[in-house]
């Protein structure tokens, strides 16, 4: 059984038993973590940028478990810098790994990293497609993002003033086209305050399309 766990901000753990994959590991500090960075296990870290609400705990969390974290050129470097293990990559691209595949996609955001450039994740674990939109505006080419990949699951920040917000979300679920929407980046401070039930009636009504709303600490399992 494939599962999804979301811990709260951006980070999620995806796992299917052997293999567990942690996106944005901001968990020391984060108000609303549903884990300590101790705890994690897990085999690849994917940190979407360098801003401390995304890359978290990555290198703590990487280095005692010896996982391979794999993100942009700028954040392996500045993660290998720190001993991690690292798989770079780069906007655009796409690599097979021994759960599936990782693309990596555009993200419209500060990288928090000299030189770099924030990034969202499709991930094809074991043939289901999910895809971690990062920190990110909404952008046109969500649509062609929508063509190349059969989303399964979109994460989406919905918190506004950093991102994304619910109304501009919807735009991105209607060119996405996921099976299921799962919200983020929101109600950790009251900056992000939003109400993802509002978001998700409004997907709902106007898509048709699931938004499963997790609470931190839950887990969905994966269809
Ligand atoms: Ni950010
Ligand atoms: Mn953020």
């Amino acid at each position: 059984m494939k599962t999804l766990k979301y811990l709260g901000h951006s980070c999620f753990l995806l796992s299917d038993g052997r293999t567990s994959i942690i996106f944005d590991p901001f968990l020391t500090d984060n108000p609303n973590a549903a884990a300590a960075a101790a705890d994690i296990d897990c085999q690849y870290v994917l940190p979407s940028h360098a801003h401390n609400d995304h890359l978290g705990d990555t290198v703590k969390i990487a280095k005692r478990t010896g996982a391979t974290v794999v993100s942009t050129a700028e954040m392996s470097g500045l993660c290998g810098g720190q001993g991690c293990k690292t798989h770079a990559m780069h906007l655009g691209g796409k690599r097979a790994f021994d759960f599936g595949y990782v693309r990596l996609t555009l993200a419209f955001h500060g990288a928090g990293v000299p030189g770099g450039h924030a990034c969202g994740f499709v991930v094809n674990f074991g043939g289901t497609t999910v895809y971690h939109a990062g920190d990110t505006s909404l952008f046109g080419d969500m649509a062609l993002l929508g063509r190349l990949e059969k989303i399964d699951y979109a994460l989406l920040p919905i918190g506004d003033n950093f991102t994304m917000g619910p109304a501009d979300a919807v735009e991105a679920v209607a060119m996405l086209k996921p099976r299921f929407v799962v919200p983020m980046h929101y109600n950790t401070w009251p900056v992000i305050a939003q109400n993802p039930e509002d978001f998700k009636r409004d997907v709902e009504e106007r898509l048709g399309i699931p938004v499963l709303v997790l609470k931190p600490g839950a887990t969905q399992d994966l269809a």
